[in-house]
């Protein structure tokens, strides 16, 4: 399948990105790029696949994300993700979470740039999807890397710029930057989503240094108006927290896409929920798996109490979502919809 450009992501987030959050984007917006929840390759080589790799027709410009630690699991975790129609295959070399950067996967791999470059190979090898990476402009690995390491702190743009001369022999077909470094041992993972400054001349540079490249900007973007400043350096923007917290900003979005559908109401969305839920309750799946990603529809507008509290998994174990969401949309003067 085709991206339309600019590409503009919503980004990979675990326990966030599941199939249910990503049917709910696709009911406001359907150009975005979206991405699964990060996979071990080892959870693909081992796993339920149809329960970790499954998604809906519905969900494409779709790409997979993996967490891998050597070449071998990355080839073998993706040549088993080709029966999976996605239309992208990324590698994470991103995360600073110690349990995985402790595994060797995520973004102490940054320190690895040879051994990243394998694993991007590796993938190409096994199919021929596109493939892309997502980093970090740097990391702190003290206390993480080997006491022995030649080095642990990579934290200056001759580092980044070191990391992608090493991996682009691999001619990933994109880069996205979380704008940030990683400090993977002393601060949580969301810390590390909020504590190291954000440096976005870094990945502008990067772009300008080597403008033959992709390059995709992440980390605490919020506006369509940042969206738009970004892309003049940039060719890509990804939003994480944001989308998720505020999907309705994913209507706006449709505007880079002349798509028609900028002005998409909450009240379309509220209807686009009926059929998909009734599917779910006929498959006897709980509806709450997907009204709970759903809790920022009314973000900063009359009603987000009133919607936050009618899909409450209180007001859900008796009632099925769909007849909740008919009765919301009687009673539409209790939200701004
Ligand atoms: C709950 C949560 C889970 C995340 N899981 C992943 C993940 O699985 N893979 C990944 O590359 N990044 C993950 N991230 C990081 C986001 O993809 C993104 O890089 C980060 O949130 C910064 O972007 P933002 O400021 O737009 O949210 C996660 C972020 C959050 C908030």
């Amino acid at each position: 399948m085709k991206l339309k450009k600019p590409v503009i992501s919503v980004a990979p987030m675990v326990d966030k990105t599941d199939r249910y959050f990503r049917n709910f984007v696709r009911m406001i917006n359907k150009d975005v790029l979206l991405y699964t929840e990060m996979v071990t390759a080892q959870a693909i080589i081992h796993g339920d696949l149809e329960r970790i790799l499954g998604f809906d027709e519905a969900e494409h410009p779709i790409a997979l994300q993996i967490a891998a630690t050597t070449p071998e699991d990355a080839y073998k975790a993706v040549k088993t993700a080709e029966n999976y129609a996605y239309d992208e295959i990324n590698l994470n070399v991103g995360c600073p979470s110690d349990r995985v950067s402790g595994n060797m996967m995520g973004a102490c791999l940054m320190a690895y740039p040879e051994l990243v470059l394998d694993i991007l190979k590796a993938i190409k090898e096994a199919t021929g999807k596109a493939v892309t990476i997502k980093h970090r402009i740097g990391i702190d690995g003290k206390g993480i890397l080997p006491d022995n390491a030649e080095k642990t702190l990579f934290d200056k743009y001759e580092d980044m710029l070191n990391f992608i001369n090493i991996i682009e022999k691999a001619g990933a077909d994109r880069y996205t930057v979380h704008a940030r470094i990683a400090v993977l041992a002393g601060l949580d993972p969301k810390q590390n989503r909020e504590v190291p400054p954000l440096r976005y001349d870094e990945v502008y540079r990067l772009k300008a240094e080597k403008p033959y490249m992709q390059i995709e900007i992440n980390g605490g973007i919020k506006t369509k108006e940042d969206i738009t400043e970004h892309l003049k350096y940039v060719d890509g923007v990804m939003i994480g927290r944001e989308f998720y917290d505020n999907p309705m900003l994913l209507a706006e979005v449709n505007s880079f896409y002349n798509n028609g559908e900028e002005n998409i109401s909450r009240y379309q969305v509220l209807e686009k929920m009926i059929p998909y839920l009734e599917k779910m309750e006929m498959n006897n799946e709980r509806t709450h798996l997907f009204l709970r990603h759903t809790l920022g529809l009314f973000h900063n507008v009359k009603g987000s109490k009133y919607w936050k509290n009618s899909i409450s998994s209180q007001n859900l174990k008796n009632n099925k979502g769909s007849l909740i969401i008919r009765e919301i949309l009687k009673n539409s003067k209790e939200c701004e919809i």
